[in-house]
């Protein structure tokens, strides 16, 4: 399951256990031999039965359970753009989909009867899940506070031809009976099945990042050494914030014989063991009760129990304003092991043979960082022509995106700039009153849109509806809009490249170059010709250099601030707050790919419903899966080689 798509939370995260609430929750408070909470509490690991007790502590509650559905529908029904065509996808060959329709697995939801809150709360975060847009979720962070860690990790290589499952590395610090020695030993089997199958199995039916099965792969198995910092939610195999659907794994492996390297194949008798799933145990809590308030209760439900009309108190927009800015997790993963991010945007790295790579990590830029970021690109630029740099890669792996007007900058550095792609809103009624309050007030983000042929202080282009067929049904969308970047980098010109043609540039990906990442990716591979390289994911599968290019995406938390400082709060179609500590993201802003202007509104356009391929492919191995420095290098010898033209 997935997070929502910020990776500010992975930096700030740890520090924000507030204690904001009132209302206490009622469990039994007495003593810890019937309280799972408190049994663990203090403790720095647990097993997966005792964290599953705390979590399943906490009943299931009507209440609250509508009150989430409510709010999950109203969002889905009259903001999320692709509710209609998700029910009835288009059938594209190279894209994973099955047919979603929300509204009807929300129905499913409220009639079952569940046994926690937990599980209630995670089949909601499962169905959206489900429609495999990474902008589209539901967080209920009370129960993401534990990390679950599978102590093996695992990865995917080609050794000698062959695609095998290997140990990347070991987690002994949570479990003992880790190995140290099984590192680089092949898995072939867990629980009992061919390890390449059951992956492969995993990322198609129980990972919601993408669309493209091989983004799913590289998402599950292949994060190790090339860890960005994009923790899109801990649903790898081995590495989870929710409660795993199994205790323990089986896994048989054989380890090389000693003194022999993995590549020689030469292997000890095979053995399995069974690995348990352990749980890093959370701080801020002492027991179930303080489990509750620290985590779960929200400020909402505790000051309006009442519900509506209840006035909205500074703890809301506080609270939400911490969901928003990432600060929910207790825990951040220790991702010592992996090399964890430095929290930069973007890097300049020069190669032999006169290579640079642009190792782009996130487009999230904080906005007293941007600035700083414009200047550092355009000197990096500078640099790399200065030192005589031929050649380019833009290696956009394991960016979950952030701002648009970033991405925008970054192609007009390189090429004169391109049309923004065309895209469009779906109409609601209620949002129509959002949109007209906004341009009014000339406040919130829902003002920034443009559409041509209409005045800039106009909302009339929201007003006069278009239909279009999505899926079975009959939709409205606004008029085709764009975003005006125009502020964004207060008039500093980008770097003006003279050098660089788009042969001399190349995408890499292992496909998790999402939302905003991917329409930059789109946008220089369409436009402007530059050729993509694909890594990693299922050997003789096509694969795309990015996912979930959808459109732009919103946050229950932000548009709740949103709404309340447009003074909508209150509009009987407005979504409440989660009755729990909880956040949702979806995707309101559709973008198509070029096309005619006739084709505008064609589902076949969407670029979240179409197909973009790498040109040529690459795969980890021995040599370049911990080594990312190799594996460019490996990039940039094929790229010399003349070995990624675009394909036409
Ligand atoms: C979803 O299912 C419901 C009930 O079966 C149906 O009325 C509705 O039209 C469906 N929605 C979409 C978007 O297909
Ligand atoms: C700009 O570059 C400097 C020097 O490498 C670095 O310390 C700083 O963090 C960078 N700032 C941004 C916003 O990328």
């Amino acid at each position: 399951m997935k997070l929502l798509d910020s990776n500010v939370g992975f930096r700030i995260a740890a520090a924000a256990v507030l204690l904001l609430s009132t209302v206490t929750y009622a469990a039994e408070k007495d003593s810890s031999s019937t309280d799972p909470c408190a049994a663990i509490a203090g403790k720095t690991t647990a097993s997966f039965k005792e964290a599953k007790a705390c979590l399943d502590h906490f009943p299931f509650n009507k209440d609250f359970a509508d009150q989430t559905i409510d709010t999950v529908r109203k969002v889905t029904n009259h903001l999320y753009v692709f509710n209609e065509i998700a029910a009835s996808p288009p059938n594209v060959e190279g894209l994973e989909v099955v047919p979603v329709n929300i509204s009807y697995g929300l129905d499913i939801i409220k009639n079952q009867k569940w046994k926690s809150d937990r599980e209630f709360q995670d089949a909601v975060a499962l169905l959206l899940d489900k429609v495999q847009d990474a902008h589209l979720v539901y967080s209920p962070f009370c129960y993401r506070q534990f990390i679950f860690w599978q102590p093996i990790q695992l990865n995917s290589l080609i050794r000698n031809q062959r695609t095998v499952v290997n140990v990347a590395y070991i987690k002994d610090d949570i479990w003992p009976d880790a190995k140290k020695s099984w590192v680089g030993c092949e898995v072939t089997h867990i629980d009992d099945r061919e390890a390449l199958d059951m992956i492969v199995d995993y990322a198609v039916n129980n990972n919601g990042e993408s669309k493209d099965v091989n983004t799913c792969f590289n998402n599950i198995v292949n994060t190790k050494s090339y860890f960005h910092g994009w923790d899109d939610g801990a649903d790898d195999l081995g590495y989870h914030r929710f409660l795993p659907a199994q205790e323990v794994h089986s896994y048989t492996m054989r380890c090389p014989k000693k003194g022999t390297e993995p590549k020689d194949e030469d292997y000890d008798e095979s053995f399995t063991v069974k690995v348990p799933w352990i749980a890093e145990v959370p701080r801020g809590f002492s027991d179930a009760s303080s489990y509750w308030d620290n985590y779960c209760q929200s400020a909402y439900s505790t000051s309006s129990l009442a519900r509506r009309n209840a006035a909205w108190t500074t703890e809301i927009t506080d609270e939400l304003k911490r969901m928003h800015e990432g600060q929910a997790f207790d825990l951040s993963p220790n991702n010592n092991a992996v090399g964890g991010s430095d929290g930069r945007y973007v890097e300049f790295i020069e190669l032999d043979h006169n290579v640079g790579v642009i190792d782009i990590q996130s487009f999230s830029i904080a906005s007293q960082d941007r600035d700083a970021f414009v200047k550092n690109f355009t000197e990096g630029l500078e640099e790399f022509e200065k030192k005589g740099v031929e050649k380019i890669i833009l290696d956009l792996s394991q960016n979950g995106g952030g701002d648009a007007c970033a991405g925008e900058f970054i192609i007009n550095s390189f090429f004169e700039s391109t049309p923004d792609y065309l895209s469009d809103v779906k109409y609601s009624s209620f949002l129509e009153r959002v949109i007209s309050k906004a341009y009014s007030q000339q406040a919130t983000k829902w003002y920034d849109y443009r559409a041509e042929g209409y005045p800039a202080g106009s909302d009339q282009w929201y007003k006069d509806t278009v239909t279009y067929k999505r899926g079975k049904e009959q939709v409205k969308f606004s008029k085709p809009i764009t975003l005006s970047c125009d502020s964004w980098n207060a008039g500093v010109k980008p770097y003006k490249n003279s050098k660089w043609k788009a042969s001399d540039i190349m995408i890499l990906s292992d496909g998790r170059c999402g939302s905003t990442c991917a329409i930059v990716a789109s946008r220089l591979h369409l436009s402007h010709k530059v050729p993509a390289m694909g890594f990693g994911g299922i050997r003789g599968n096509s694969m795309q250099f990015a996912s979930f290019p959808g459109g732009e995406s919103e946050r229950l938390s932000g548009f709740l601030m949103d709404l309340q400082s447009l003074g909508l709060q209150d509009d009987p179609d407005a979504p409440e707050p989660f009755p729990e500590r909880a956040d949702m993201g979806w995707t309101f802003r559709e973008v198509y790919r070029p096309m005619e202007k006739k084709d505008i509104g064609n589902e076949e356009y969407l670029l979240e419903y179409s197909v973009n391929n790498a040109d040529c492919r690459m795969y980890f191995n021995d040599e370049n899966a911990d080594n990312v420095k190799e594996l460019w290098r490996q990039a940039a010898q094929l790229m010399l080689n003349d070995e990624c033209p675009l394909q036409e």
